[in-house]
């Protein structure tokens, strides 16, 4: 059940976790390996963020196109979600985070489901980070889903806004992302979050998802803070 608490102040950073795959080839391990040490790469970077001036910290955990990866790695990565959220929720409460879901549920196992439930409920009082996990995410689904709630003739861009955080549980209307990093050397946003990337800044690093610290992390706030972001205006204007 959700709370509607307003979201912490702060930045909202999404992160496309990539690399995990091969950061486990180059070791001769396989890709589930990979996952595991992405997953434990998690913790730190979520107890580091409000610290970091990170309000909203969204992670791209499994997208729609995830299921066609082989069976095997499918369930060890929804394996992996539900324990991370069942050893992380009392953390998680303990340390102010609020954890909510994005995305489709009718397709994941029901003990995932249970779990998710249950950490939304018990972090639900939160108010120092909202952490957002997009569990079976797609942005275009979620725009189109949205776009079914809207009126054609009358409803405008809140409206949608409001209907995208509906579709993909987020309770409250579609956040705005201010810093997007994606790590593992790629350059693409993966159907992630494209409505509420509109005017993010894109940080890339080569660095695979297992590797990726607090430090690199606090360095791309760094950086994002020296951006001059006009939002279509001119400096002097916003
Ligand atoms: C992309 O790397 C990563 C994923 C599809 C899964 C992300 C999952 C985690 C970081 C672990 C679990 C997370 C939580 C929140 C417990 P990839 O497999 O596409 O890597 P590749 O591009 O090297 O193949």
């Amino acid at each position: 059940m959700q709370s509607a608490s307003l979201p912490p102040t702060g930045l909202h950073v999404a992160i496309i976790m990539d690399g995990n795959g091969r950061w486990a080839r180059a070791r001769g391990w396989p890709r589930e390996w990979g996952h595991r040490a992405g997953a434990r790469a998690v913790r730190p970077v979520v107890e580091a963020a409000p610290d970091l001036g990170v309000g909203i910290l969204t992670l791209y955990a499994f997208s729609s196109d995830n299921w066609q990866r082989p069976r095997r790695e499918v369930d060890a990565l929804l394996g992996l979600f539900r324990r991370y959220l069942l050893a992380e929720t009392e953390e998680l409460a303990r340390n102010g985070v609020r954890l909510q879901v994005l995305g489709r549920r009718d397709r994941l196992p029901d003990p995932l489901v249970q779990a998710i439930e249950g950490a939304e409920g018990v972090t639900a009082g939160g108010d120092r980070l909202l952490l957002r996990l997009a569990v079976d995410y797609s942005s275009r689904e979620a725009l189109t889903a949205a776009a079914r709630l809207c009126d054609p003739l009358h409803s405008g861009r809140e409206d949608l806004a409001q209907a995208l955080g509906r579709v993909t549980h987020g309770g409250g209307p579609a956040m705005d992302v201010d810093l997007l990093v994606r790590t593992g050397g790629e350059q693409r946003l993966s159907d992630f979050l494209l409505w509420e990337c509109a005017y993010a800044e894109l940080h890339f690093t080569p660095t695979m998802w297992p590797d990726f610290t607090v430090e690199e992390l606090a360095a791309a706030v760094r950086e994002f803070r020296t951006r001059d972001r006009r939002f279509g205006r001119i400096a002097s204007a916003v």
